[in-house]
């Protein structure tokens, strides 16, 4: 996969980006990762990339111009034409089933933007699809960016060791889209807690059944909203 993102702030995914499970799905060729500073392709002395919202209000709106032209620029770096995506608190909300539809793509090309918003005609001009990671306003996309690539990059097939082990994730779909079971680890005793029976037993059906079990209840007990149909990944 190849992952463009499109920034004013490059600079800001440098360690996200290179350190662990991103950092060797990079150095095994799994995802390419490329940066693009917006400002470069700003069209005046100033490097000037943002402006006063026509109609009067607070802050400064992303001009489409070097928007535009950056992303332009970025779409003739690879064949593949990509999916556009616009990060925004107006954006479908971001979750596990649109992170495994996303680890499906080829290309995908991510604009952050900075300031109070983008000018309405990048989302319109770009036909860019819009993405919310949640009901909160983040100083710019960049930390939405990084959420995204994250979650995404962890499904490609050969970035976890075992194969298996996004498998039965919190909300994949053998979980059933809802909480993970308890996991636990040596010593079997830690300050008088001790490690339930059944995974000490062996018996592969007990544990596969209790954990099955064990899912199930904290998902009711703390994310009953995850059982609705639609919720369902
Ligand atoms: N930019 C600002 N807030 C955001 C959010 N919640 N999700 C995605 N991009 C954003």
């Amino acid at each position: 996969m190849r992952v463009d993102i499109l920034t004013l702030f490059p600079e800001m995914f440098e360690s996200p980006l290179g350190c662990s499970t991103i950092k060797r799905a990079q150095e095994a060729h799994i995802v390419e990762i490329v940066l693009t500073n917006i400002r470069d392709f700003a069209q005046d002395k100033y490097r000037k990339v943002d402006d006063k919202p026509y109609g009067g209000g607070p802050g400064m709106v992303m001009m489409p111009g070097p928007v535009f032209d950056c992303f332009e620029h970025v779409q003739k770096l690879s064949p593949e034409k990509g999916r556009i995506i616009l990060l925004t608190p107006q954006g479908q909300k971001f979750d596990q089933r649109k992170a495994a539809e996303l680890s499906k793509e080829n290309r995908l090309i991510l604009i952050s933007g900075k300031y109070e918003g983008f000018d309405e005609r990048i989302r319109i001009g770009l036909q860019a699809e819009q993405i919310s990671i949640g009901d909160y306003v983040l100083s710019g996309g960049e930390l939405a960016a990084m959420v995204i690539i994250d979650a995404v990059v962890r499904l490609l097939p050969g970035v976890l060791g075992d194969e298996n082990s996004a498998k039965d994730d919190s909300f994949s779909e053998s979980a059933g889209g809802g909480l993970e079971y308890p996991q636990y680890t040596r010593p079997e005793v830690f300050r008088g807690l001790k490690v339930p029976e059944v995974l000490l037993s062996g018996d592969h059906k007990k544990i596969a059944d209790w954990r099955r079990q064990q899912a199930l209840e904290r998902t009711q007990k703390w994310r009953p909203d995850l059982l609705k149909d639609d919720n369902k990944v």
